[in-house]
C-alpha cells in the first residue's frame, strides 16, 4: 500500500545535502519512504494525502532520555527554583520509587511518556536504565524499555546507591550487573561527574561494556569541567551528553573526533546551569545533537521542539543547524541510518508542522506546531 503526500510547502529531507525542497512530494510504501522529488513528477500511488501547504520534516530523534522511572520530584524542582543547587544525589529519590513500582506501573508510565513524545513529533527514542541500581532492577528496566523504545542504554553507573561502597559498586556495574543487562541493550553509559563516577571508575565500566560489544555513551561535563568529554573521545564513544562546562581542549577534542556532542538545553535551564556553547562546538567542526534528557529530576520535558527553539533563540544555532541536531545527528549518534532523514529507503517517520516552514519552530516558540505524525509509514497522530 503506497501513499503520495502532496501539498508540502517545504520539505526538509535531512538527506546528505540537507536541502530544503519546495514543490516537493513524497511517496510512502509500507514502512519506508519510497520516493522523494518534485510534485510535478510524482509517481502514481494507491492513495494520496494533501498536507495543505505545511512544512514536512523527519520525526525527531530523541537520543537521550531516562523514561523508566516512578515517582515525582516536584518538591526538588521547586527548591531548585528557590535557589537550591542540583546535585546527583536526587537520583536516589527516583531509584527508591522505581524499585517499589510494579512492572505494569513502570510500563504504563513509559507508555504515557512515549505517547507524549510521539504527539510532539518524536518518532525514535533512546532511553536508559539507571534508576534500578541492583542487578535485578537494572535487568528489569532494560527489559521493560526494550518493549517500547528504539534504543536502550545500560546506565548502572548512574549513581553509587546510598550506603554502598563506591569501589565495590563500580566493580559490580562493570562486572556482574553489566553481564546481566548486556543481552538486553545496545549501549552503555556512565555518569562521569563529581558525586557520581570518577574517571577511573567510569573508564572501567566503559571499557568492560565495549569488550561486550556495546556502543558507548557518556554523561560528561554536566555540573563542571571534568574528564567526561576527554574520556568519551579517547574511548571512541558515539556520544558525550550534556557538555555544559567545556574547556577549550574539550572543544578541540570533540572537533577532531567522531563523538557527537549531545546538548541538553532543557536540563541546563531546569538545573539553572549555563547553556552549552553550541557555537564554539559547531564552529570548531564538532557534530552537535540536541535531546530532551526527559527525566523526573533534572529535565522533565519530552519536547524536542522546545530544545530546538532554545537552541536557536538562546544558543545561537541556526534553524538549519538545530533541525539537523534534532534529526540526522542524533540518529548518527545512535548508529542508525534508517531514521532522522527522509531519503528513499528511510523509515517513513514523518513530522508535518502546522506551519509553512520549519523556521516557525523558533519563530513561534511554545506554540504546539505538530499537525500530524507518521511512524513506520502509518499515520499515528492524529490517530
Ligand atoms: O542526565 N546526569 C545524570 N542523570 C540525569 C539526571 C537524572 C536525575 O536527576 O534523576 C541527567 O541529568
Amino acid at each position: 500500500m503506497s501513499t503520495l503526500i502532496t501539498g508540502i510547502a517545504e520539505l526538509r529531507t535531512q538527506d546528505d545535502d540537507l536541502a530544503t525542497l519546495r514543490g516537493a512530494a513524497l511517496v510512502v510504501d509500507g514502512d519506508r519512504v519510497a520516493w522523494v522529488g518534485s510534485a510535478a513528477r510524482a509517481p502514481a500511488a494507491d492513495s494520496r494525502v494533501d498536507v495543505g501547504g505545511r512544512a514536512v520534516l523527519p520525526g525527531w530523534v530523541d537520543s537521550h532520555t531516562h523514561l523508566l522511572f516512578a515517582g515525582d520530584r516536584t518538591a526538588e524542582f521547586a527548591a531548585r527554583m528557590a535557589g537550591e543547587p542540583y546535585t546527583a544525589g536526587g537520583i536516589a529519590t527516583t531509584v527508591a520509587a522505581t524499585r517499589a513500582a510494579t512492572d505494569d506501573e513502570l510500563r504504563a508510565n513509559l507508555r504515557r511518556h512515549v505517547a507524549e513524545a510521539l504527539a510532539q513529533g518524536t518518532t525514535c527514542l533512546e532511553t536508559k536504565t539507571g534508576y534500578g541500581l541492583t542487578v535485578d532492577d537494572e535487568v528489569r528496566l532494560a527489559r521493560l524499555a526494550a518493549e517500547q523504545v528504539d534504543e536502550v542504554t545500560y546506565l548502572g553507573a548512574h549513581l553509587v546507591p546510598p550506603g554502598a561502597d563506591a569501589g565495590a559498586y563500580a566493580a559490580l556495574a562493570a562486572g556482574d550487573m553489566l553481564a546481566a543487562v548486556a543481552p538486553h541493550v545496545r549501549w552503555a553509559d556512565v555518569f562521569c561527574e563529581t558525586g557520581a563516577f570518577d574517571e577511573s571508575r567510569s573508564r572501567a565500566v566503559l571499557t568492560a561494556a565495549a569488550a561486550r560489544g556495546l556502543g558507548l555513551r557518556v554523561h560528561g561535563n554536566q555540573l563542571g569541567r571534568g574528564p567526561g568529554v576527554r574520556l568519551a573521545v579517547e574511548l571512541g564513544a558515539a556520544s558525550v551528553d550534556h557538555c555544559t562546562h567545556l574547556a577549550p581542549a574539550d572543544v578541540d577534542a570533540l572537533a577532531g573526533s567522531t563523538t557527537v556532542a549531545t546538548l541538553l538545553p532543557a536540563c541546563d535551564l531546569s538545573t539553572r546551569q549555563p547553556l552549552p556553547d553550541a557555537r564554539a562546538l559547531l564552529d570548531a567542526g564538532a557534530a552537535v545533537a540536541l535531546a530532551t534528557n526527559c527525566n523526573p529530576g533534572s529535565s522533565y520535558t519530552s519536547s524536542m521542539a522546545f530544545c530546538v527553539a532554545t537552541a536557536v533563540l538562546q544558543m545561537r544555532m541556526t534553524v538549519d543547524e538545530a533541525i539537523t541536531a534534532a534529526t540526522r545527528t542524533p540518529a548518527r549518534s545512535l548508529n542508525r541510518q534508517d531514521v532522522g532523514h527522509l531519503a528513499a529507503g528511510a523509515r517513513a517517520d514523518i513530522h508535518v508542522l502546522d506551519a509553512p516552514s520549519a523556521t516557525h519552530l523558533a519563530y513561534r516558540p511554545g506554540v504546539p506546531l505538530t499537525h500530524s505524525v507518521w511512524r513506520r509509514g502509518t499515520r499515528v497522530i492524529p490517530p
